[in-house]
Protein backbone atom coordinates (compact mmCIF):
# COMPACT_ATOMS: atom_id res chain seq x y z
CA UNK A 1 0.00 0.00 0.00
CA UNK A 2 1.69 3.19 -1.04
CA UNK A 3 -1.18 5.53 0.64
CA UNK A 4 -0.66 5.57 4.73
CA UNK A 5 -3.96 4.02 5.38
CA UNK A 6 -6.51 4.87 8.36
CA UNK A 7 -9.14 2.69 9.09
CA UNK A 8 -11.85 3.48 11.05
CA UNK A 9 -14.17 0.38 12.51
CA UNK A 10 -17.35 1.13 14.23
CA UNK A 11 -18.51 -1.88 16.08
CA UNK A 12 -15.13 -2.88 16.74
CA UNK A 13 -16.05 -4.06 20.02
CA UNK A 14 -18.12 -6.86 18.37
CA UNK A 15 -17.50 -10.58 17.19
CA UNK A 16 -17.04 -9.10 13.39
CA UNK A 17 -15.80 -5.53 14.28
CA UNK A 18 -13.45 -7.19 16.74
CA UNK A 19 -12.12 -9.73 13.96
CA UNK A 20 -11.77 -6.58 10.91
CA UNK A 21 -9.57 -4.13 13.16
CA UNK A 22 -7.40 -6.84 14.14
CA UNK A 23 -7.12 -7.84 10.41
CA UNK A 24 -6.33 -4.01 8.90
CA UNK A 25 -3.96 -3.24 11.91
CA UNK A 26 -2.45 -6.35 10.46
CA UNK A 27 -1.99 -5.68 7.14
CA UNK A 28 -0.14 -2.19 8.45
CA UNK A 29 -2.86 -0.06 8.86
CA UNK A 30 -3.20 2.36 11.81
CA UNK A 31 -6.64 1.58 13.27
CA UNK A 32 -9.34 3.64 15.33
CA UNK A 33 -11.88 1.17 17.14
CA UNK A 34 -15.03 2.72 17.88
CA UNK A 35 -18.27 1.21 19.95
CA UNK A 36 -21.12 2.29 22.04
CA UNK A 37 -19.34 0.56 24.72
CA UNK A 38 -16.04 2.14 25.43
CA UNK A 39 -14.41 -1.35 27.03
CA UNK A 40 -13.90 -3.77 24.90
CA UNK A 41 -12.57 -1.33 22.24
CA UNK A 42 -9.88 0.41 25.00
CA UNK A 43 -9.36 -3.48 25.66
CA UNK A 44 -8.58 -4.24 22.09
CA UNK A 45 -6.69 -1.17 21.37
CA UNK A 46 -4.35 -1.58 23.95
CA UNK A 47 -3.56 -5.66 23.00
CA UNK A 48 -2.84 -3.97 19.12
CA UNK A 49 -0.79 -0.90 20.21
CA UNK A 50 -0.16 -0.48 23.52
CA UNK A 51 1.21 3.08 23.26
CA UNK A 52 -1.49 4.18 20.83
CA UNK A 53 1.26 4.76 18.16
CA UNK A 54 -0.93 2.70 15.54
CA UNK A 55 -4.33 2.29 17.53
CA UNK A 56 -6.67 3.53 19.85
CA UNK A 57 -10.59 3.29 21.16
CA UNK A 58 -13.10 5.77 21.00
CA UNK A 59 -16.80 5.91 22.85
CA UNK A 60 -18.88 6.19 19.68
CA UNK A 61 -22.91 6.21 19.31
CA UNK A 62 -23.15 5.57 15.78
CA UNK A 63 -26.79 6.78 15.62
CA UNK A 64 -25.03 10.70 16.11
CA UNK A 65 -24.10 12.72 13.61
CA UNK A 66 -22.31 15.08 16.04
CA UNK A 67 -19.87 11.67 16.98
CA UNK A 68 -18.40 10.51 14.14
CA UNK A 69 -17.41 14.46 13.71
CA UNK A 70 -16.01 14.07 17.24
CA UNK A 71 -14.37 10.72 15.64
CA UNK A 72 -13.08 12.32 12.30
CA UNK A 73 -11.45 15.29 14.39
CA UNK A 74 -9.49 12.98 16.91
CA UNK A 75 -8.55 11.24 14.19
CA UNK A 76 -7.07 14.50 12.11
CA UNK A 77 -5.88 16.04 15.02
CA UNK A 78 -3.81 12.48 15.96
CA UNK A 79 -3.11 11.28 12.37
CA UNK A 80 -4.91 12.96 9.45
CA UNK A 81 -8.13 12.26 7.46
CA UNK A 82 -9.35 8.55 7.78
CA UNK A 83 -8.67 6.86 4.30
CA UNK A 84 -10.86 3.90 5.25
CA UNK A 85 -14.01 3.99 6.82
CA UNK A 86 -16.02 0.44 8.28
CA UNK A 87 -19.58 0.79 8.87
CA UNK A 88 -19.98 -2.23 10.98
CA UNK A 89 -21.86 -1.42 13.77
CA UNK A 90 -25.76 -2.31 14.19
CA UNK A 91 -28.19 -3.42 16.34
CA UNK A 92 -29.22 -7.29 15.72
CA UNK A 93 -32.98 -8.15 17.12
CA UNK A 94 -35.07 -10.87 16.33
CA UNK A 95 -38.94 -10.85 16.97
CA UNK A 96 -41.53 -11.91 15.29
CA UNK A 97 -42.87 -8.97 12.68
CA UNK A 98 -46.59 -8.75 14.06
CA UNK A 99 -44.79 -8.08 18.12
CA UNK A 100 -42.44 -5.61 17.09
CA UNK A 101 -43.41 -2.39 18.86
CA UNK A 102 -43.36 1.36 16.45
CA UNK A 103 -40.68 2.68 19.23
CA UNK A 104 -38.71 -0.40 19.04
CA UNK A 105 -38.75 -0.64 14.84
CA UNK A 106 -37.96 2.72 14.92
CA UNK A 107 -34.92 2.03 16.57
CA UNK A 108 -33.56 -0.53 15.13
CA UNK A 109 -34.25 0.54 11.66
CA UNK A 110 -32.69 4.51 12.46
CA UNK A 111 -29.48 3.50 14.04
CA UNK A 112 -28.69 1.04 11.40
CA UNK A 113 -29.26 3.22 8.89
CA UNK A 114 -28.02 6.69 10.58
CA UNK A 115 -24.65 5.01 11.12
CA UNK A 116 -24.02 4.22 7.47
CA UNK A 117 -25.87 8.04 6.23
CA UNK A 118 -23.94 9.67 8.93
CA UNK A 119 -20.45 7.83 8.27
CA UNK A 120 -20.37 8.59 4.64
CA UNK A 121 -22.12 11.85 5.00
CA UNK A 122 -19.43 13.36 7.75
CA UNK A 123 -16.05 11.33 6.96
CA UNK A 124 -16.97 10.18 3.42
CA UNK A 125 -16.77 14.12 2.57
CA UNK A 126 -14.32 14.43 4.17
CA UNK A 127 -12.28 11.39 1.79
CA UNK A 128 -13.88 12.90 -0.89
CA UNK A 129 -12.06 16.32 -0.02
CA UNK A 130 -8.94 14.64 0.02
CA UNK A 131 -9.53 13.12 -3.15
CA UNK A 132 -8.81 9.15 -1.80
CA UNK A 133 -11.17 6.76 0.58
CA UNK A 134 -12.56 3.08 1.24
CA UNK A 135 -16.17 2.78 2.84
CA UNK A 136 -17.31 -0.56 3.42
CA UNK A 137 -20.88 -0.82 4.46
CA UNK A 138 -21.84 -4.34 6.61
CA UNK A 139 -25.11 -5.32 5.55
CA UNK A 140 -26.67 -8.31 5.63
CA UNK A 141 -28.36 -11.23 3.85
CA UNK A 142 -31.43 -10.31 5.91
CA UNK A 143 -31.65 -7.26 3.87
CA UNK A 144 -31.89 -9.38 0.55
CA UNK A 145 -33.76 -12.22 1.55
CA UNK A 146 -36.27 -10.58 4.13
CA UNK A 147 -34.15 -12.34 7.28
CA UNK A 148 -34.64 -15.56 8.79
CA UNK A 149 -33.33 -15.93 12.20
CA UNK A 150 -33.67 -11.88 12.79
CA UNK A 151 -36.12 -9.19 13.07
CA UNK A 152 -38.37 -7.10 10.54
CA UNK A 153 -36.74 -3.76 11.38
CA UNK A 154 -32.74 -5.45 10.87
CA UNK A 155 -33.67 -6.72 7.99
CA UNK A 156 -35.24 -3.56 6.37
CA UNK A 157 -32.43 -1.77 8.16
CA UNK A 158 -29.89 -3.92 6.30
CA UNK A 159 -32.22 -3.59 3.14
CA UNK A 160 -31.89 0.10 3.18
CA UNK A 161 -27.67 -0.35 3.97
CA UNK A 162 -27.64 -1.90 0.21
CA UNK A 163 -29.41 1.12 -1.09
CA UNK A 164 -27.43 3.79 0.69
CA UNK A 165 -24.42 2.22 -0.43
CA UNK A 166 -24.99 2.76 -4.20
CA UNK A 167 -26.22 6.26 -3.63
CA UNK A 168 -23.11 7.33 -2.17
CA UNK A 169 -21.15 5.04 -4.38
CA UNK A 170 -22.09 7.39 -7.06
CA UNK A 171 -22.07 10.29 -4.77
CA UNK A 172 -18.11 10.06 -4.29
CA UNK A 173 -16.95 8.14 -7.67
CA UNK A 174 -15.99 11.06 -9.40
CA UNK A 175 -13.55 11.45 -5.83
CA UNK A 176 -11.89 8.34 -5.76
CA UNK A 177 -13.87 7.03 -2.77
CA UNK A 178 -14.98 4.02 -3.65
CA UNK A 179 -18.20 2.82 -0.83
CA UNK A 180 -19.19 -1.03 -0.76
CA UNK A 181 -21.16 -3.52 1.00
CA UNK A 182 -20.18 -6.78 2.34
CA UNK A 183 -23.62 -8.69 2.46
CA UNK A 184 -22.94 -11.72 5.32
CA UNK A 185 -24.86 -14.92 6.05
CA UNK A 186 -24.80 -16.42 9.36
CA UNK A 187 -21.57 -16.45 10.76
CA UNK A 188 -19.49 -18.19 13.57
CA UNK A 189 -20.12 -15.03 15.98
CA UNK A 190 -21.40 -14.93 19.30
CA UNK A 191 -24.16 -13.01 18.41
CA UNK A 192 -25.42 -15.92 16.26
CA UNK A 193 -25.54 -17.95 18.92
CA UNK A 194 -27.29 -15.68 21.20
CA UNK A 195 -29.77 -14.50 18.70
CA UNK A 196 -30.24 -18.01 17.53
CA UNK A 197 -31.79 -20.37 20.23
CA UNK A 198 -29.85 -23.42 20.57
CA UNK A 199 -32.62 -25.71 19.42
CA UNK A 200 -32.71 -24.16 16.23
CA UNK A 201 -29.54 -23.64 15.81
CA UNK A 202 -29.26 -27.63 14.15
CA UNK A 203 -32.12 -26.39 12.08
CA UNK A 204 -30.12 -23.16 10.46
CA UNK A 205 -26.91 -25.23 9.82
CA UNK A 206 -28.83 -28.20 7.91
CA UNK A 207 -30.89 -24.44 5.90
CA UNK A 208 -27.31 -23.51 4.84
CA UNK A 209 -26.45 -25.13 1.53
CA UNK A 210 -22.98 -25.33 2.54
CA UNK A 211 -24.02 -26.79 5.77
CA UNK A 212 -21.95 -24.25 8.21
CA UNK A 213 -21.45 -21.30 9.48
CA UNK A 214 -19.22 -18.71 8.07
CA UNK A 215 -16.14 -17.85 9.08
CA UNK A 216 -15.22 -13.80 10.56
CA UNK A 217 -11.60 -13.97 9.60
CA UNK A 218 -12.90 -14.60 5.60
CA UNK A 219 -15.19 -11.72 5.85
CA UNK A 220 -12.44 -9.74 7.86
CA UNK A 221 -10.32 -10.38 4.69
CA UNK A 222 -12.61 -9.29 1.97
CA UNK A 223 -12.74 -5.86 4.05
CA UNK A 224 -9.30 -5.91 3.85
CA UNK A 225 -9.76 -6.40 -0.22
CA UNK A 226 -11.80 -3.68 -0.43
CA UNK A 227 -10.04 -0.81 1.10
CA UNK A 228 -6.66 -1.55 -0.68
CA UNK A 229 -5.94 1.02 -2.82
CA UNK A 230 -6.21 -1.09 -5.93
CA UNK A 231 -9.72 -1.70 -5.22
CA UNK A 232 -10.25 1.69 -6.91
CA UNK A 233 -12.88 0.18 -9.78
CA UNK A 234 -15.04 -1.99 -7.24
CA UNK A 235 -17.33 0.91 -6.28
CA UNK A 236 -21.56 0.43 -5.31
CA UNK A 237 -21.02 -2.98 -5.38
CA UNK A 238 -22.62 -5.88 -2.61
CA UNK A 239 -19.93 -8.55 -2.14
CA UNK A 240 -22.32 -11.81 -0.93
CA UNK A 241 -20.92 -14.09 1.46
CA UNK A 242 -23.78 -16.23 2.42
CA UNK A 243 -22.50 -20.28 2.22
CA UNK A 244 -24.81 -20.49 -0.78
CA UNK A 245 -28.13 -18.69 1.15
CA UNK A 246 -28.98 -16.55 -1.13
CA UNK A 247 -28.18 -16.83 -4.99
CA UNK A 248 -28.62 -13.99 -7.20
N1 LIG B 1 -22.69 -12.10 12.88
C1 LIG B 1 -23.24 -12.40 11.71
O1 LIG B 1 -23.43 -13.57 11.34
C2 LIG B 1 -23.65 -11.31 10.77
C3 LIG B 1 -24.37 -11.65 9.63
C4 LIG B 1 -24.75 -10.62 8.78
C5 LIG B 1 -24.39 -9.32 9.05
N2 LIG B 1 -23.69 -9.05 10.18
C6 LIG B 1 -23.37 -7.64 10.44
O2 LIG B 1 -22.02 -7.51 10.85
C7 LIG B 1 -21.88 -6.42 11.75
C8 LIG B 1 -21.20 -6.86 13.03
O3 LIG B 1 -21.94 -7.92 13.60
P1 LIG B 1 -21.43 -8.75 14.85
O4 LIG B 1 -21.80 -10.15 14.59
O5 LIG B 1 -20.02 -8.42 15.17
O6 LIG B 1 -22.42 -8.16 15.97
P2 LIG B 1 -22.11 -7.70 17.46
O7 LIG B 1 -23.44 -7.45 18.08
O8 LIG B 1 -21.18 -8.67 18.11
O9 LIG B 1 -21.34 -6.35 17.28
C9 LIG B 1 -21.98 -5.15 17.00
C10 LIG B 1 -21.27 -4.04 17.75
O10 LIG B 1 -21.94 -2.81 17.43
C11 LIG B 1 -22.02 -2.06 18.62
N3 LIG B 1 -23.14 -1.11 18.55
C12 LIG B 1 -24.46 -1.35 18.65
N4 LIG B 1 -25.15 -0.21 18.59
C13 LIG B 1 -24.23 0.79 18.45
C14 LIG B 1 -24.31 2.20 18.34
N5 LIG B 1 -25.49 2.84 18.37
N6 LIG B 1 -23.17 2.89 18.21
C15 LIG B 1 -21.97 2.27 18.17
N7 LIG B 1 -21.83 0.95 18.30
C16 LIG B 1 -22.95 0.21 18.43
C17 LIG B 1 -22.21 -3.07 19.74
O11 LIG B 1 -21.83 -2.53 21.00
C18 LIG B 1 -21.33 -4.21 19.27
O12 LIG B 1 -20.03 -4.13 19.82
C19 LIG B 1 -23.29 -5.87 11.95
O13 LIG B 1 -23.53 -4.81 11.05
C20 LIG B 1 -24.17 -7.05 11.58
O14 LIG B 1 -25.46 -6.66 11.16
C21 LIG B 1 -23.31 -9.99 11.06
Amino acid sequence: MSVEQIAVVTGAGGGLGGCIARRLHAEGCKVVLTDIAEEPVAQLAAQLSADGATAFAMQHDVSSRQDFEKVLDAVRTRWSVPTVLVNNAAMTQAKDVLSIEAEEFNRVLTTNTDSIFYGCQVIGAAMAQEGYGRIINMASLAGQNGGTATGAHYAASKGAILTLTKIFAKQFAAAQVTVNAISPGPQDLPIVRQTVPADKLEAVLASIPVGRLGSPEYVAKMVALLADEEAFFVTGACWDVNGGLFVR
